[in-house]
């Protein structure tokens, strides 16, 4: 199973990258291949101004993919901006796979505003997300490391779930 791992927050202190290499990591041990790609790594240019090399290779990338999970940080309410730029221009090839959510945000209170991506992924591409999402905010963090037993817990449920779910959906 060929799953890509898409930390979209431009932060250089990004959370949500964290979340989405612990789970990379726990995808690699039960033998995924699963890649991560980092936003911050890519030159990301908005909707009309053409797409940069960076962004054509994220676009064959989740052409190639079977399933992806998207890493994001809350934005006002919504999604961040680097994720709508890559859902807005690099996302085409990613019809009926099957996605997952990981989510950093400042205050608990945001949870919500992950449904902006699952109504673009769902109503743009008919995909079909894992019912489970990581949200976490900053006191699940002690510096740039997961501090939360339960947080943790979370994760190894997400990444559990997405593999044997991922796996049949593929089969
Ligand atoms: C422009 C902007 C808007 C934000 N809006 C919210 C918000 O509506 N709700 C919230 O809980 N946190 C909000 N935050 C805080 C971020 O969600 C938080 O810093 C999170 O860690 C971002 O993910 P990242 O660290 O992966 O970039 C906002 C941050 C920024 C920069």
């Amino acid at each position: 199973m060929n799953t890509l791992i898409i930390s979209s927050s431009l932060s250089k202190t990004s959370r949500s990258f964290i979340l989405c290499k612990a789970i990379h990591a726990l995808l690699q041990e039960k033998g995924v291949n699963a890649e991560l790609l980092d936003a911050r790594e890519m030159e990301l240019l908005p909707c009309h101004k053409g797409a940069s090399p960076s962004m054509e290779e994220l676009t064959k990338k989740v052409e190639k993919a079977d399933n992806i999970i998207f890493g994001m940080g809350v934005h006002c309410y919504s999604v961040n901006d680097g994720l709508k730029i890559i859902l807005d221009n690099c996302c085409g090839g990613s019809v009926g796979k099957f996605f997952g959510i990981v989510c950093a945000a400042g205050g608990e209170r945001s949870y919500l505003s992950t449904m902006h991506l699952t109504q673009i992924c769902m109503n743009e591409w008919r995909m079909i997300q894992l019912p489970r999402i990581v949200y976490a905010t900053g006191k699940d963090f002690t510096d740039d490391t997961i501090s939360n037993d339960d947080l943790k817990d979370r994760i190894k449920l997400f990444a559990e779930e997405f593999s044997s779910i991922g796996e049949k959906l593929i089969s």
